[in-house]
């Protein structure tokens, strides 16, 4: 059976890795891409689809209802893969609005549009609208609690994180209400290749490499654990396949790390890979900065429901993931470079402005 997938926010980190993930295994599929190129989007990492017959690009706001009705009727999509979104802790914290315009809004009005569309084919069983979100909508654990699990309450802490539950309310509730085959699924931080450079592990990368300070927000001990992007999407694929409507599915990387240490581990990595640094052992460059505010203290997510449900589970370990996205970084400097534009100095500025 051949899909017509929709996915918004595609010009983005996760999605653009998805598309050629989907790409590479569902040749003969047809995706339409819609994404707004905020700061966060960029049309080069579908440069190489460019021209394809089963594939479209189309620059909009998903908070445009009458485009998204367009593209639904216009290309017959069975299927909304939907990443679209504010994706910045820190830049909630600046300025919440957006997060809230963007991720609940544009996720209702995606939704209202998918059921009236769906409503007027018949409601095909077949159709599915996959809700990417996150585990912060969980709130922060302590270092012994247990993982989160899909029945963990919600309790988000920062504005990003609170503008993702209440999209994922509302996902549940046109489920629920509407019985829209809506499906969510809760990841943990991924990282891997095509990630903005404002985020930890890619900001640390280039930040070694021209020997500028590596901020370490407060005493560097807050956990994450890591999903690598590639095991993302594959996941991603196996729920769309296979998943239950109305479900929720935790994705997680197994590879719970404190800050400090992950960003050692990509000191060392620069150290190995590079003769000549601006600054070596590169470890010199640690720098703690103040906290973020509200800084969660440690997320980690049970993976075992989408295990034995659907088989899933990440391959990949946080020292083989962190070579290869290290060994991206450097080899696609003129992905990266273009990004450090005058906007993303002016918000690095206001982000660590007390500190650098
Ligand atoms: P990203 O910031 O790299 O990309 C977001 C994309 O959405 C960009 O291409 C941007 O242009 C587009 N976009 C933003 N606002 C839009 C709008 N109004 N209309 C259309 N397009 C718009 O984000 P990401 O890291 O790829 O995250 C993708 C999804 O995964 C998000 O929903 C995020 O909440 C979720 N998520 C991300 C992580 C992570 O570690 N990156 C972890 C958990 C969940
Ligand atoms: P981030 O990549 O922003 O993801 P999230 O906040 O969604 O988990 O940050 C990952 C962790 O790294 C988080 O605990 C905040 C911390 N951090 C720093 O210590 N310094 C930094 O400059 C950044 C961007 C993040």
């Amino acid at each position: 059976m051949t899909r017509r997938l929709l996915v918004t926010g595609g010009a983005g980190f996760i999605g653009s890795n998805f598309v050629r993930h989907w790409r590479d295994n569902y040749p003969h599929d047809y995706m339409v891409v819609l994404d707004a190129l905020t700061y966060a989007g960029n049309c080069e990492n579908l440069a190489y689809l460019e021209g394809e017959e089963n594939f479209r690009f189309v620059r909009g706001d998903i908070k445009d209802a009458a485009l998204v009705k367009r593209v639904l009727e216009t290309h017959n999509i069975d299927v909304i893969a939907h990443f679209a979104a504010e994706s910045h802790v820190d830049r909630s914290i600046l300025g919440p609005r957006t997060f809230v315009e963007t991720n609940v809004l544009g996720t209702f009005t995606l939704l209202e549009e998918f059921r009236y569309y769906w409503e007027t084919q018949g409601k095909p069983v077949n159709y599915r609208f996959l809700h990417i979100s996150t585990d912060e909508v969980y709130g922060s654990l302590t270092s012994d609690a247990p993982r989160f699990e899909e029945t963990t309450p919600y309790a988000p802490n920062s504005p990003y994180a609170a503008s993702k539950a209440g999209s994922d309310h509302l996902v549940r509730a046109y489920n629920h209400t509407y019985q829209l085959p809506t499906i969510i699924t809760n990841c943990s931080n991924n990282y891997g290749p095509y990630q903005f450079p404002e985020k930890l592990i890619p900001l640390t990368c280039i930040n070694i490499l021209m020997g500028k300070s590596l901020p370490v927000y407060g005493d560097g001990k807050n956990v994450r654990d890591w999903l690598y992007v590639g095991d993302h999407c594959r996941a991603l694929d196996i729920v769309i396949n296979y998943g239950e409507p109305g479900e929720t599915y935790n994705i997680g990387g197994n590879n719970e790390v404190e800050n400090i240490n992950l960003v050692r581990m990509i000191c060392q990595l620069m150290d190995e890979f590079i003769p000549e640094l601006p600054v070596k052992p590169a470890g010199q460059l640690i720098t703690f900065v103040k906290d973020r505010p509200g800084h969660d203290r440690r997320y980690a997510v049970k993976t075992s429901k989408i295990r034995k449900q659907l088989g899933w589970t990440p391959t990949m370990t946080i020292t083989q993931g962190l070579r290869l996205t290290v060994q991206w970084y450097l080899n696609n400097r003129e992905w990266w470079e273009p990004l450090l534009s005058q906007e993303y100095q002016s918000y690095y500025q206001r982000n660590y402005k007390t500190d650098n």
